[in-house]
């Protein structure tokens, strides 16, 4: 079996969806799962982007224990010398250049010459090589790039001291088998091609980008990039959680294995999904939430009398677990805490009070306390130990003309409680203009979606928004989570206005 690393992206090409944005701790929560999921290499952002990027890659640097740590870089001195004061920390750091080298994008994105893009390659990787040793050099737009040329400017980051060799489907154009062709081109064409590790990068524009990246392994790729959910620029990546299962499913075909943890997915694919508000649509392979309901007869009939005969991932392999639980308002402390680590959570002694008080709470309200609770009140708990700002209570009244008014308290990180009220055409506008009131700013709401964790009418609320500060143009996400919609409307809105105020300090 050969062996293929995991690359992930979720937080570098993953944040560049429209509409992302996460802060320093979510991307360290995020890396912290990636790793006990089982993640070779994490990118963790693209240091000289922005302050908030080169924060975040350093944070993960510090904070992770096993993968390997990399930062994007532009073919420029200066992107390396910033993804090198990134990384530096970290135990194991690695540097990903990248140059554009399609016709297309060399004349009109770069306005250089094929000789001033592998002069620049040239240049640029032997400086990065003199700071890290290990080194990915990726030829953007590689699938629309003249072969020859491909095979120049790879042998030349070889040369140069790449040691990893990256070939982007930029703009999600090629397919599986002109993919796989490429490969084999470039492993005829380099003289050291086992010496390097070769690396998959597909964008989903054609909805290929799964099948190019299994194209690419079958065809001498050692190594796939790709992001929690397939997130990412435009249609997105690679869904590593779909190639993960593939290999892991079809070993006897592509006689190759990854060090995913297989049971870890649909908890890094829910992690990944609440904080970045980008809800896994239900058919979408692995971890939808279809893919293990059989509707038709035929079908139930068959699973009934042997699951192999319609259920090719059972759930409890990527961790999709019975939604039902004998926990409810009678259950004990000690039942309580047995399944939440079961479910893989660590409660320090003096967490699991409050939590404890939070189940018996949801317990009260719901009938039947399913995993999914327990997952959004472990939620709940991590990111209110996080937040500096709390919603301590929240009131509506009707006004008048069909206005609403709404007074809300917020308590601060100094425990100093501020109470205000404002009128809005509807609740949420009520609740909104409250806050911006308490919080003193100006901020534009652009984006508000709710969800139901479960079924039922005694479902708790997830509120996913993104709010956009017009000064800036910066955008910031938020979840609440609650029985009560206006209520997780209120902490969501909450939590993106104190990282308004935090990136604005
Ligand atoms: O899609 C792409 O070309 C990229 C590169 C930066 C590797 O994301
Ligand atoms: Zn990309």
């Amino acid at each position: 079996m050969k062996k293929i690393q995991f690359f992930d992206t979720t937080l570098r090409d993953g944040e560049q969806t429209p509409g992302v944005n996460f802060n320093t701790e979510e991307k360290v929560q995020i890396a912290k799962q990636l790793e006990v999921w089982g993640i070779d290499v994490i990118e963790a952002g693209f240091p000289i982007a922005s302050e908030g990027d080169f924060e975040a890659v350093q944070a993960i640097a510090k904070a992770v224990k096993k993968m390997t740590v990399t930062g994007l870089a532009r073919c420029q001195k200066k992107d390396i010398d910033r993804a090198y004061e990134a990384l530096k920390e970290a135990k194991d750091p690695q540097i990903h250049v990248f140059l554009a080298t399609s016709d297309i994008h060399m004349k009109y994105k770069l306005k250089m010459t094929r000789e001033e893009v592998l002069a620049a390659i040239k240049d640029n990787v032997a400086y990065a090589r003199n700071k890290f040793n290990k080194v990915q050099f990726s030829p953007e737009d590689a699938t629309r790039t003249d072969r020859s040329f491909l095979v120049e400017a790879v042998q030349t980051a070889i040369d140069a001291g790449a040691t990893i060799i990256n070939i982007p489907d930029t703009v999600g154009y090629t397919n599986p088998t002109e993919y796989g062709q490429i490969f084999r081109f470039l492993k005829e064409n380099i003289a050291d091609f086992d010496k390097i590790t070769f690396s998959s990068h597909c964008h989903d524009d054609l909805g290929m980008a799964t099948a190019n990246a299994l194209a690419a392994i079958e065809n001498g790729a050692t190594r796939v990039e790709g992001a929690v959910n397939g997130i990412g620029e435009r249609a997105g990546n690679t869904a590593l959680e779909e190639v993960a299962l593939a290999l892991y499913i079809r070993k006897d075909f592509y006689q190759a294995e990854s060090g995913i943890i297989l049971n870890e997915t649909k908890k890094t694919s829910d992690l990944v999904s609440r904080l970045s508000g980008m809800p896994v649509p239900r058919n979408k392979a692995i971890i939808g939430a279809n893919a293990y309901a059989h509707e038709s007869g035929i079908h139930q009939d068959g699973v009934l009398k042997n699951p192999d005969t319609y259920e090719i991932i059972t759930p409890s392999l990527v961790g999709v677990e019975n939604n039902s639980l004998p926990l409810g308002k009678l259950s004990g402390r000690h039942a309580f805490i047995t399944r939440i680590e079961e479910l893989g959570y660590q409660l320090k002694e003096e967490e699991v009070k409050e939590t404890f008080k939070r189940f018996k709470d949801l317990a009260d309200k719901k009938k039947q306390v399913t995993v999914d609770d327990l997952h959004a009140l472990m939620a709940g708990h991590t990111q209110e130990k996080a937040e500096r700002y709390h919603l301590e209570s929240l009131q509506l009244q009707y006004v008048s003309d069909g206005k609403q008014g709404a007074i809300v308290a917020i308590r601060d990180e100094q425990d100093e409680t501020q109470t205000d009220s404002a009128v809005g055409s509807g609740s949420i506008q009520a609740i909104y203009n409250t806050i911006d009131r308490i919080m003193k700013q100006t901020i534009l709401l652009t984006r508000y979606r709710i969800h139901a964790i479960t079924a039922g009418e005694d479902a708790q609320a997830e509120v996913h928004l993104v709010v956009e500060d017009p000064q800036t143009g910066a955008k910031f996400n938020g979840v609440g989570i609650d029985f009560d919609v206006l209520q997780a409307s209120a902490k969501a809105y909450l939590q993106a206005s104190e990282q308004v105020k935090s990136r604005n300090k």
